[in-house]
């Protein structure tokens, strides 16, 4: 097989990385940006289906448009045609990332229905023929994010990790639970572990699933012994994590004045990016993703999911500037 696994190879993250996961529908630049400013240090685009890559008109595909001030930025591919994988990371390498990754985890159901994401993971023959093609065609390190396989069985999971380390994966993120249970229920630390004892240093084996704050990142570091873990519910409408992961004893709860003026800034670089009839349509989740949880009136959010335009904008801002109740 092309590109055997070394041992003790360096690794693309750093020790203690916490890497921003790719969230279809909201890591766009705008969003990476917010992360930035909170300290995140490593982040995805938006996942990419490789036939919308191998159809492209554009110099730049405009989900995978890379920032200046970007300085670690990853790609994530999605599907199982082999002929598309292959035009795709060609296409790829006239990009500039810092990983390509290849999405075995995905359980929606228009990517299953392709036989991609956590359907292609299932496979796992027809996974590692796709993967092949990144060691063989890509001129970037190469990586996977996978679910774990079967609830009561580690094996096939280790049987796919293994694949994928032999193919020269520098990286794999596992998602500790298994496709029918989409984002609930518990996280399998034990089999995250045994894929780290699998790994045995040849591969970087970052843990995702529940980082929701501090008290679940130091769980899933402690009983999976990754020490890479990837973030990603927990960052929507939340870019703070980011800081309180990094510095736990310091971080205070956000001010009103703080959350008003870092939605401001997120939703002007949103309507930069896609204009402003897009670009407030787009807003409404993500104001409702940073009103979650803080103690707004559900009256903020209801005017949230109103807004179109400039004025509109102000009035929420406003309005929910002064109906904080916790
Ligand atoms: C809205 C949404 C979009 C997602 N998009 C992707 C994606 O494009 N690629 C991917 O590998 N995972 C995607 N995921 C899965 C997450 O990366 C992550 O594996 C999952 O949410 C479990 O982590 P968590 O419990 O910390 O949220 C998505 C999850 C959500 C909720």
């Amino acid at each position: 097989m092309a590109n055997s696994a070394e041992k003790n190879i360096e690794f693309i993250y750093p020790d203690n990385a916490v890497i921003m996961a790719p969230l279809s529908g909201f890591t766009d630049i705008a969003f990476r940006r917010s992360l930035y400013r909170q300290g995140c240090e490593f982040a995805f685009c938006e996942m990419v289906d490789v036939s919308s890559l191998v159809y492209c008109k554009e110099k730049i595909h405009p989900m995978l448009i890379r920032g200046e001030d970007e300085k670690f930025l990853g790609c994530q591919l999605v599907g199982s045609d082999l002929e598309h994988t292959k035009i795709a990371l060609e296409k790829l390498n006239d990009y500039n990332f810092d990983v390509v990754d290849l999405n075995l985890g995905c359980p929606v159901p228009k990517v299953a229905k392709k036989c991609a994401g956590a359907e292609l993971g299932r496979k796992i023959d027809q996974a590692l023929e796709v993967f092949s093609l990144f060691g063989k065609y890509s001129k970037f390190p190469i990586s996977a994010k996978i679910r774990i396989l079967n609830k009561e069985d580690v094996t096939p999971t280790l049987q796919l990790v293994a694949g994928l380390i032999e193919l020269g994966a520098r990286a794999i993120t596992i998602h500790g639970r298994v496709k029918e249970a989409y984002y609930s229920g518990d996280v399998d630390f034990e089999q995250i572990r045994e894929c780290v004892k699998l790994a045995d240093n040849r591969c970087q084996i970052i843990a995702n699933g529940g980082i929701m704050n501090y008290q679940k990142y130091a769980e899933i570091r402690e009983k999976t012994s990754c020490k890479a873990v990837m973030v990603a519910r927990g960052a929507m409408g939340n870019p703070y994590i980011f800081s309180e992961l990094k510095n736990p004893q310091e971080f205070q709860e956000i001010t009103t004045e703080q959350l008003i003026a870092d939605m401001r800034q997120h939703i002007e670089e949103l309507i930069e990016l896609y204009g402003e009839e897009s670009g407030f349509k787009i807003s409404r989740k993500i104001l409702h993703d940073y009103l979650k949880g803080r103690g707004f009136r559900s009256s903020c959010r209801a005017l949230a999911s109103q807004v179109a335009n400039r004025n509109d904008f102000e009035e929420f801002l406003d309005y929910t500037s002064k109906n904080r109740v916790i």
